[in-house]
């Protein structure tokens, strides 16, 4: 079975082909993968502007996708998997749109996919199945999620972000020293050329549960906001050290010590969490998805804790790590062998539960 899929959930248009291969090792073949980026629009903005990136899905779509069936070299798809929330509604609804229509002209079946769980399938796309149970780590823009998987497409949500999600942190403490946006890769790049143990920056501690979340009881859980308002205060009191403007920028090495320090931190809050809730577990293997999972650091030193711990550690490429759609068609396929295919009056859903 070969699938389409197709993911517009925040500012790239995306569209995949992936095969199923009947392997068990590796059970999708990807056969093209196609991502038309919306930085360079947004970046004059300092964030994403909802109305800007629908508009833009909607100038990329066509030729993503046609560009996606053409490097495929076939133009045979037997299903279409769109991403169907979470996201930025307008931007959700071009692609579902988009896949409805050529659903209904190709009378091929339509499979909506969690954008969160095609994140998680391309921790697989690459590799074959984890080994279960497992725990998975999914940090993005707009997420921070800690999963516990019994079997393959089943999840169980065991900790999550009360404020910010890692990501979010990333840009915030980007935008305010002056390193624009997007600001993960920026501030992973100035981190390598800094000290990380400059500013003893706080590392997170919950030990209450969340109050609109006490079933998970808050051990799992992570927070953002406190480290970064430590970066902020830090940044406001050097401004006024060195009698800079309450807007400047820091000197470039003070900027590259203050992203090595967050990022030492961040990683972290984060690597903790997961190793602490596999050993709690007893897990097989673990997994990091999300666009974060492409920061330098968080790859190293997962792989570093895993092989301390014997435990596998399962992380997509870089070209998988970020957001695109060959995870949206596996996630697909996974859900329509399950049985699960849409009628075409299906609805977007900005704050789909997975
Ligand atoms: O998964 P993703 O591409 O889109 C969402 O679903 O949100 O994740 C985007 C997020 C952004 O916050 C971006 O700054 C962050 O991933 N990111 C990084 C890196 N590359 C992207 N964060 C830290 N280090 C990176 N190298
Ligand atoms: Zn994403």
């Amino acid at each position: 079975m070969i699938v389409l899929g197709i993911e517009t959930s925040c500012d790239e248009t995306a569209a995949a082909v992936v095969e199923e291969t009947g392997a068990l090792d590796r059970p999708w073949r990807l056969r093209s993968s196609v991502v038309a980026s919306q930085t360079e629009i947004h970046r004059e903005w300092g964030g994403i502007v909802p109305e800007l990136s629908a508009r833009q899905h909607i100038r990329d779509i066509c030729g993503v996708v046609e560009r996606a069936i053409a490097d495929a070299g076939s133009p045979a798809y037997d299903a279409i998997a769109v991403t169907q929330g979470p996201g930025l509604v307008g931007s959700l609804l071009v692609g579902l749109s988009f896949a409805k229509s050529l659903a209904w002209a190709r009378s091929v079946p339509l499979i909506p996919v969690h954008h969160l769980a095609g994140h998680i399938e391309s921790l697989v796309l690459e590799r074959g199945e984890m080994p279960l149970p497992a725990i998975v780590l999914v940090v993005s823009g707009g997420h921070t999620n800690l999963y516990w998987v019994t079997a393959p497409g089943v999840y169980e949500l065991l900790g999550r972000t009360r404020d910010d999600a890692a990501g979010e942190a990333y840009d915030k403490v980007a935008k305010l020293l002056g390193l624009g946006y997007p600001g993960g890769p920026v501030v992973d790049r100035l981190a390598a050329r800094g000290n990380d143990r400059a500013i003893p920056f706080p590392k997170t501690r919950l030990t209450h549960a969340d109050r609109n979340a006490p079933h998970l009881h808050g051990r799992r859980d992570f927070s953002f906001s406190g480290l970064k308002t430590s970066v902020l205060r830090h940044v406001t009191l050097r401004r006024a050290e060195l009698g800079l403007a309450v807007d400047a920028n820091l000197p470039e090495d003070e900027v590259a010590h203050v992203c090595a320090s967050f990022q030492r931190v961040a990683v972290e809050n984060l690597l903790d969490r997961l190793f602490d809730a596999a050993r709690w577990y007893d897990a097989r293997s673990v997994g990091i998805a999300g666009g974060v999972s492409a920061n330098s650091r968080l790859r190293a030193d997962a792989i570093v804790r895993g092989d301390q711990r014997g435990i596998p550690v399962f992380i997509p490429s870089l070209a998988l790590s970020t957001d695109n759609a060959a995870m949206i068609a596996a996630a697909g396929l996974r859900r329509y062998r399950t049985g699960i295919a849409s009628l075409l009056d299906v609805n977007a859903d900005a704050s789909l539960a997975l």
